[in-house]
């Protein structure tokens, strides 16, 4: 197993935003988390990874490959954040920095963990397999030189670069057109053939029914239903579900 999840709390003072969230994650594996708004999708990404502010309260265990990661420290967590966890955002222009281009912003996150050797060359290979098709161009441009697909797979490329076995993704397509939604969930599915776990967030039951192998399905932070993708889609069970469900047909 990659990843297990057991009894996942989490607080800000007396609000409790994560209620004993269990759900576990294997290699090779897509898990979408959906809800609404606010009911607490990013919250499992920023405590898997590590990133939860310092008046957050977290309890349970987080165990990847084995290494419980609730309570490490900062440092520890620096180590393995990139290198075992990639992260990717809903709003690539927020997580991109606009002073450097794009080249020195992946070469960063390769050299935290390996240093300079071989940099050049796995940053060219990266934006190869995220699709970048002229590569020497989106290496050398600042963010906001790219359109916003290509931004998010220059984001791709910076979480995966290192190789993490696990990768988080909140809402990643949710900024994007259509039909660059759909060739950015493609390369999820390739990174999941590769035999990375990732964790997909979304409100787009689309997105799930198009990558997911399991699904959570969370609600003011408890788990009200979790399943494979087809039990989810076929027999829902609670009228939670049934109505994000049809919410979403609605809409298409
Ligand atoms: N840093 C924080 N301090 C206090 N409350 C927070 C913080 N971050 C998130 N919350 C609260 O936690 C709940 C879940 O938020 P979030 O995980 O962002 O939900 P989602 O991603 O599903 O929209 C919300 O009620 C939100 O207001
Ligand atoms: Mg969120």
């Amino acid at each position: 197993m990659l990843l297990d999840v057991k009894n996942l709390s989490l607080s800000y003072g007396p609000k409790r935003v994560l209620k004993d969230i269990s759900f576990s994650l294997d290699r090779g594996e897509i898990l979408c988390i959906v809800g609404e708004s606010g009911s607490g999708k990013s919250s499992i990404l920023l405590s898997i990874i590590g990133l939860i502010p310092k008046h957050g309260s977290i309890s349970g265990s987080i165990k990847l490959e084995g290494k419980e990661l609730v309570g490490l420290s900062e440092i520890e967590y620096a180590k393995l954040r990139g290198k075992q966890i990639g992260m990717v955002f809903q709003e690539p222009s927020l997580y991109l920095d606009p002073l450097f281009k794009v080249k020195e912003q992946i070469m960063e996150a390769y050299t935290t963990h390996f240093g300079k050797s071989g940099a050049e060359n796995k940053v060219v290979e990266v934006l190869k397999k995220v699709g970048v098709q002229d590569v020497e161009r989106v290496l050398n441009s600042y963010p906001h030189q790219l359109s916003g697909g290509l931004k998010q797979r220059v984001c791709i490329a910076i979480a995966t670069v290192c190789d993490p076995s696990l990768i988080l993704a909140d809402e990643p397509t949710t900024a994007l057109d259509l039909t660059v939604q759909r060739k950015i969930l493609g390369l999820f599915a390739k990174l999941k053939e590769e035999g990375k776990g990732i964790i997909l967030v979304t409100h787009d039951f689309g997105v799930v029914a198009e990558v997911a192998d399991k699904v959570l399905v969370l609600k003011e932070g408890e788990v009200v239903e979790s399943g494979s993708v087809w039990e989810i889609f076929d027999s829902p069970k609670h009228e939670y579900t049934k109505n994000l469900l049809s919410a979403t047909y609605l809409k298409a």
